[in-house]
C-alpha cells in the first residue's frame, strides 16, 4: 500500500470544510487592514533562503528540502514565506513607487523536522509582510491585525509574548557576553547548541531540547545590551499595544528562529494539549531587503501555522455545522426522465442550491438511499407522469409531507421552504 510522506496530511470532508473556512476568515481580516494577497512560487533558487533566513538558522542548516534539479541549479521547497515575498518585492520593483506595501500569503511551507503534535514537514502558514518606513505604530497594527484575526476566529485565550532584540551593534555585544557565559557550561548544553556556540550563540536561546534548562534561564539578557534608541522605541510599542488594549508579556528570552529579525520581535500562543505552543510568530527585520541586494527599507511581517491553529480551534470546539448538507436529491424513475434531471438539477446548481442526484440506478429504494446518506433536505421525484404534466413531486424529509408543483415554480418553493 502507498502511504502519505511521513508529517505530512491528507485534507478531505469536513477537514477540508475547516481549512476552507479559516482562509476565508482569515483573508477576509487581513484585507480589511489593506492588505494585497500574493501566491508564490513554492519552489526558490536555493540562495533565496540562505541569504535571508540565515546560515546559522536551524532551518537553512537542517531543515530545508533542497535538490538540483536537471539543469543543476540547487533549488528549495520554501521553509516560510519571508525571504520569497522579499524575493518578489525586489524583482518586480514594487518598492520604486510607494511608500508602503501590505502582502498577504497563503500556502504550504516545507521542514524536514521531527514530526509530532503540531509539527509537520509540510504545513500551511498564513503571513503578512509589509515594507515602509520605520514606524512604532505601523509594527503595532501589524501585530493588532493578528491579534484581530485570532478574535474574527473566536479565539479568546491567547497569549502575546513580546520582546526587543535591537539593532546589529546592541546584538554583536550581546553576543560576546553570550560566549562568555556559556564557555564554562558547554558540556551542559545539548550537542547542537555546542555547534551554535560556534555559528551564533543566540541561537542557544531558542534551542528546543534545553529550553527549559538553568543554564538558559540565567543567560545574560538582551535588554541589558540595548541602545536608548531600541528602548525607546519598544516603549512606544508597547505604550500603544495599551492603547489599543491588546494584552501582552513582554519575554526576554525571545529570540526567534531565523536570522533576520531586528528590534521587535513576537509570538502568539495558546494551550494544545497540555502545552503550550506558538501559533503565530514574526518580528520586524529592518536590514533584510538591504541584505538581500535592495533599497534600505524595513520590513515586519508574522506568520500562523494554519494546523496548529486548526487544532486549537477543534480543542475549542469554533467549528460547528460542518456537515455536508445537500439541499436536493432528485429521484427519476427511467433513463429518459433521469436524463432531463440533469437539466433540472443544473438549473437548480445555477441559482445556488447543492443538488445530487443518482448517476446510475433507476431504483427508487436505492435512489431514497442516496438521499440519505446524503443528508438531503428535499426530495424531488420526477417520473414519466410528472414530465409530461412538468411537474415534480416534492418531499421534505424532515416533515415527511409531499407536495406536486409545476418545475418553473421550484425556484419560487424552494425559496420559500429552505
Ligand atoms: P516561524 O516561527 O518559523 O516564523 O513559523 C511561524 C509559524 O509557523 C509557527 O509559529 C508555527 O505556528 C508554524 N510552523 C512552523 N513550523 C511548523 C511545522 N513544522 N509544522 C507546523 N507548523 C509550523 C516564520 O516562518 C517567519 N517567516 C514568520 C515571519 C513572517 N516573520 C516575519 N514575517
Amino acid at each position: 500500500m502507498y502511504q502519505k510522506v511521513k508529517g505530512t496530511i491528507d485534507y478531505y470532508g469536513v477537514e477540508a470544510k475547516k481549512l476552507q473556512i479559516v482562509s476565508e476568515k482569515v483573508k477576509n481580516t487581513i484585507e480589511n487592514f489593506g492588505y494585497e494577497e500574493v501566491v508564490l512560487p513554492i519552489i526558490e533558487n536555493t540562495e533565496v533562503f540562505t541569504r535571508s533566513s540565515g546560515e546559522t538558522s536551524d532551518i537553512v542548516r537542517k531543515e530545508m528540502y533542497t535538490f538540483n534539479d536537471r539543469g543543476k541549479r540547487s533549488l528549495t521547497l520554501r521553509p516560510e514565506g519571508t525571504a520569497g515575498v522579499v524575493r518578489f518585492f525586489l524583482e518586480s520593483k514594487e518598492y520604486a513607487n510607494l511608500d508602503l506595501k501590505k502582502y498577504y500569503y497563503f500556502g504550504p511551507m516545507f521542514r524536514y523536522e521531527r514530526p509530532q503534535k503540531g509539527r509537520y514537514r509540510q504545513f500551511i502558514q498564513f503571513g503578512v509582510e509589509v515594507f515602509g518606513k520605520s514606524s512604532y505604530l505601523l509594527d503595532v497594527d501589524v501585530i493588532y491585525s493578528a491579534y484581530a484575526i485570532f478574535k474574527a476566529l473566536g479565539i479568546e485565550n491567547i497569549r502575546l509574548k513580546i520582546n526587543t532584540i535591537g539593532d546589529f551593534s546592541s546584538r554583536k555585544d550581546y553576543a560576546i557576553a553570550l560566549k562568555e557565559y556559556f564557555k564554562p557550561k558547554l558540556d551542559l548544553l545539548c550537542p547542537d547548541c555546542n555547534e551554535r556556540y560556534v555559528s551564533n550563540p543566540l541561537r542557544i536561546l531558542d534551542c528546543k531540547v534545553d529550553s527549559e534548562s538553568v543554564v538558559l534561564k540565567q543567560a545574560p539578557k538582551i535588554k541589558d545590551y540595548l541602545n536608548e534608541e531600541a528602548k525607546t522605541y519598544f516603549k512606544n510599542v508597547l505604550s500603544a499595544l495599551d492603547l489599543l488594549n491588546v494584552p501582552y508579556e513582554v519575554d526576554d528570552t525571545l529570540v526567534r528562529g531565523l536570522d533576520y529579525y531586528t528590534d521587535v520581535v513576537f509570538e502568539f500562543e495558546a494551550m494544545l494539549g497540555d502545552n503550550y505552543l506558538t501559533i503565530c510568530g514574526g518580528g520586524k527585520y529592518s536590514d533584510l531587503v538591504k541584505n538581500m541586494g535592495g533599497p534600505d527599507i524595513p520590513g515586519i511581517g508574522y506568520s500562523f501555522g494554519i494546523e496548529r491553529l486548526i487544532e486549537l480551534m477543534n480543542e475549542l470546539n469554533l467549528f460547528k455545522d460542518l456537515e455536508q448538507k445537500v439541499d436536493l436529491v432528485i429521484i427519476s424513475l427511467d433513463e429518459n426522465t433521469k436524463k432531463q434531471s440533469l437539466k433540472i438539477a443544473n438549473d437548480l446548481r445555477k441559482v445556488g442550491y447543492k443538488v445530487e442526484l443518482d448517476y446510475a440506478s433507476i431504483k427508487m429504494k436505492q435512489q431514497f438511499r442516496l438521499s440519505e446518506k446524503l443528508n438531503a433536505k428535499f426530495v424531488l421525484i420526477y417520473g414519466e407522469e410528472e414530465a409530461k404534466n412538468k411537474e415534480v413531486q416534492i418531499k421534505n424529509q424532515k416533515t415527511g409531507t409531499q407536495e406536486t408543483i409545476k418545475i418553473k415554480d421550484l425556484e419560487k418553493y424552494l425559496g420559500e421552504n429552505l
